[in-house]
Formats: structure tokens, C-alpha cells, sequence
């Protein structure tokens, strides 16, 4: 079985794919134009995607020859699943082995942006040290405050637990369902959308992205957030509303916001939210530790190598092509 990854990932990956007996080509260029990796899809039986390349019902009629798609993110929401499960295509993706590392960056954004982190940092690096001022641009401290989750999965469950451990802060969720072990571990506590967004002293998402999710952070939720509020984005850009989240940000309806994905990506280098000084902004770094990456080469190469046996994807977004 041919197998083409678009991007070189770290090796364990790929000689657990060459040991297995498949045809494997990584592409050496790791810039792909559109067109030179459509190129390289006509002459593949699976793809191991890394990146954000997307895969609708054009891609999928035009290459009908891809029969699998392992992806190198716990995050499909670039693959259109009904059209993969209309064809019987599993798509791969790589739960679990990045949730710590994603969570922790949820975590250093919530304590950087609380402590003015990098505002402090500018003013060092352009030789502004400063005097002792005990009113000068104060952080806030995060203990006993609330933490609210929206989408409390196996990554929002993490950083829950991170901040109940370090700051004993009480965490409340909002989720398509309840998270029992949440409840009971770290007593977490179900509320609805609106009390998550007036309630939480740290607002952090952690939920998978879909279009009925747009922009949901916008003008009107912002408003209805503390005026102490920090809101933490480690999921999908898409989440926000960026124009409404700087003039939330101006206005200092909210505190400040922590953004490891923006809207758009990459951000623009002139967005007037880099600007901000209550603001840190990380170019999608969340699954960026050597652990985390090892783990996910290994499972997006246990998907395709399961898949050229015959058998189930072991971690796989759309398991109902199995049924
Ligand atoms: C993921 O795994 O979904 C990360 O956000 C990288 O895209």
C-alpha cells in the first residue's frame, strides 16, 4: 500500500510504516503548493496528513484512489467526516498523546496573561526594566477563582485538573454531555453556556471545532463576560471573533486573552491585537514537545498500518465506517 505524508514527521513514524512492509513517500518539501500536493494525492492509496489541508467532497471525488487518511491532529474538523463515511473511509486522527501538552499551554497562556507576562517581557527586551512601582500594570492572582471549560474532554479534563491542583480553582464545564469523572474528581460542575461565559474568571476552550461553533465568542458573549476575565484559546481559531475580541480587549470589558490559534491563521502581522499588552498570542504550539509528536507519528502510523492489514483504525474519527 502506497502512502504519501506531506510533511517529513519525527522518524518513529515513518520506520514503523517501513517495517511494516508499506510503500512509503515523504515529501521533502515541507511547503507544498496546493497544486503539487493535489499532485502527489493522484498516485496514493492513504495519506498521512499533517496540517490543515482540507478534504471535502471535491477532494474525495476527485481522488477516489485515497482509501484512508490518517491525521497528524487530534483535530478533524478539516475533513468533511460524512463525505469520508459516504465513501467508507476511515479518517485517523491522534487522541490522548498531545493532551498534556495542549493543556499546558492552556495553562502557561492563563498564568502569562494574568502576570502580564509578555507585556514585561517587551518592556525588557527594549531596555525598559523599570522602576519598583507598586501600581504599575499589576498581574491577578488565579487562586480559588473559577475556571470555566467549554468542552470538557480528555484536554479540557487536563487543564481542569492542572488548575484545581495548582490554584485549587473551582471548575465549571460546558459540554455536549456531562463528564462524569470531572464531576467527581476535580467536582466539577455542569452549567449552561450562559453561566459558563458570566461565571468563569478564566474562560478556556477545549472543544472539538464544527461550524455550528463559529464565531461563537463574539461581540454579545464577551459583553456578558467579568470584567476580570481572562479568555484562553488553544482549540481552533475559529472560535472567536477576533474583531470583537480586541475591542473587548480596548475596551477592557475583559482582562485579557491568551491565543495559541487565531481568526485567521496565521494571524496577520499588522492585527492590532498584537499590539495589546494584555495579550500573548503562540503560533499553534499546543502538541509542539518532542513527546507529544513522537506519540502522534505512532499512532497515525498504528492507524494506516492496521488499515493495510485489513483491520480497524485503533484511534479513529469517524469509527462509524466500521459498522
Ligand atoms: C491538533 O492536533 O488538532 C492540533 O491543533 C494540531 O492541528
Amino acid at each position: 500500500m502506497k502512502v504519501f505524508i506531506n510533511k517529513r514527521i519525527p522518524e518513529i513514524g515513518i520506520t514503523m510504516l517501513e517495517e511494516a512492509g508499506l510503500d512509503v513517500t515523504v515529501s521533502e518539501n515541507p511547503d507544498l503548493t496546493q497544486e503539487e500536493w493535489l499532485e502527489h494525492c493522484k498516485n496514493t492509496d492513504a495519506i498521512l496528513n499533517v496540517g490543515q489541508n482540507k478534504y471535502d467532497k471535491d477532494f474525495f471525488e476527485k481522488f477516489p484512489n485515497v482509501k484512508a487518511i490518517a491525521l497528524y491532529s487530534v483535530g478533524f474538523d478539516h475533513v468533511d467526516i460524512n463525505e469520508a463515511n459516504e465513501r467508507n473511509i476511515p479518517v485517523g486522527n491522534t487522541p490522548e498523546v498531545l493532551s498534556k501538552a495542549t493543556s499546558d499551554v492552556a495553562f502557561l497562556l492563563m498564568q502569562s496573561v494574568a502576570r502580564r507576562a509578555s507585556y514585561y517581557f517587551q518592556k525588557v527586551k527594549d531596555g525598559d526594566w523599570g522602576e519598583f512601582d507598586p501600581l504599575h500594570e499589576l498581574g491577578q492572582e488565579l487562586y480559588g477563582k473559577t475556571l470555566g471549560v467549554f468542552g470538557l474532554g480528555r484536554i479540557g479534563y487536563e487543564m481542569a485538573e492542572k488548575c484545581k491542583k495548582a490554584f485549587d480553582m473551582n471548575i465549571i464545564y460546558h459540554n455536549r454531555s456531562h463528564n462524569e469523572e470531572a464531576e467527581k474528581e476535580l467536582g466539577a460542575k455542569y452549567v449552561s453556556f450562559e453561566e459558563l461565559v458570566s461565571q468563569s474568571d478564566v474562560l478556556s476552550i477545549h472543544a472539538n471545532f464544527t461550524e455550528e461553533h463559529s464565531e461563537l465568542f463574539n461581540k454579545s458573549v464577551f459583553e456578558k463576560m467579568k470584567s476580570n476575565a481572562i479568555f484562553i484559546n488553544t482549540a481552533r481559531g475559529g472560535f472567536h471573533n477576533q474583531k470583537d475580541l480586541y475591542n473587548a480587549l480596548v475596551s477592557e470589558k475583559i482582562w485579557g486573552a491568551g491565543l495559541d490559534v487565531t481568526n485567521p491563521e496565521p494571524i496577520k502581522d499588522n492585527d492590532p491585537i498584537l499590539k495589546l499588552s494584555n495579550v500573548c498570542v503562540l503560533p499553534h504550539i499546543g502538541s509542539a514537545t518532542i513527546e507529544a509528536r513522537n506519540g502522534m507519528a505512532k499512532l497515525a502510523a498504528e492507524n494506516l498500518i492496521a488499515f493495510s492489514k485489513g483491520e480497524k483504525m485503533p484511534h479513529c474519527a469517524n469509527p462509524e465506517v466500521y459498522q
